[in-house]
């Protein structure tokens, strides 16, 4: 894979697929420490600590009709060739957190990607799951959240013009304050 945003999706999908009902996305970069992580944060039904034992190996799924699991084996792999790593915490009944933390300025790091298309196509793809991205770089915060928005469509989030529009828009605005000047 080329971005990490890439990544971002496939771990997402673990999150949906354990039946997650709020998913928050939290990227920090921190310009001091040399540092960026991406934090994928579920309440979703969790594994317990045997399945985490073995969760990164690629020969680990618990998907029917399928012999590798390869979501965390590919960002474990991303993050360690950063000079970074992977952590997964998880909590049967509460939930799953993925941390993959890599070296901003490692030439081995791959770009973060196109988030705005990532967080769009997460949050109308599964519009009944509530997700939020937060993004920090250096003193300047993006958020975002899908419960904001559900207060100004009255709770339903269809993927009609005028809400993809309005979630565009938030997402635009937020992420210029990231974006370098
Ligand atoms: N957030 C999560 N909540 C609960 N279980 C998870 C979560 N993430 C991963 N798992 C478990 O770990 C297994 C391995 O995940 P991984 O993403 O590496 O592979 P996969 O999802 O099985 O297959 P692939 O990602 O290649 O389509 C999953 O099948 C699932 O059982
Ligand atoms: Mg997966």
């Amino acid at each position: 894979m080329l971005e990490l945003s890439i990544h971002v999706l496939d771990i997402v999908q673990n999150s949906v697929a354990a039946g997650a009902t709020r998913i928050e996305i939290h990227v920090t970069e921190d310009l001091k420490r040399d540092l960026m992580t991406i934090e994928i944060i579920d309440n979703g039904k969790a594994m317990d600590s045997e399945m985490l034992d073995k969760v990164t190996d690629p020969f680990t799924t618990t998907k029917q009709d399928k012999e590798v699991g390869l979501g965390l084996a590919l960002i474990s792999q991303a993050a360690k060739e950063a000079g970074g790593g992977l952590e997964v915490k998880s909590v049967p009944g509460q939930g799953t957190t993925v941390t993959a933390s890599f070296m901003l300025s490692s030439i081995d790091r791959m770009p973060l990607g196109d988030m705005k298309s990532t967080i769009l196509s997460l949050v109308f793809g599964s519009p009944e799951i509530d997700f939020a991205y937060v993004h920090k770089k250096g003193i300047e915060t993006c958020t975002f959240d899908t419960r904001d928005v559900r207060k100004m469509t009255g709770g339903q989030l269809f993927s009609d013009a005028r809400t993809i529009r309005l979630v565009r828009e938030i997402l635009e605005s937020q992420l210029e304050k990231i974006r370098a000047k």
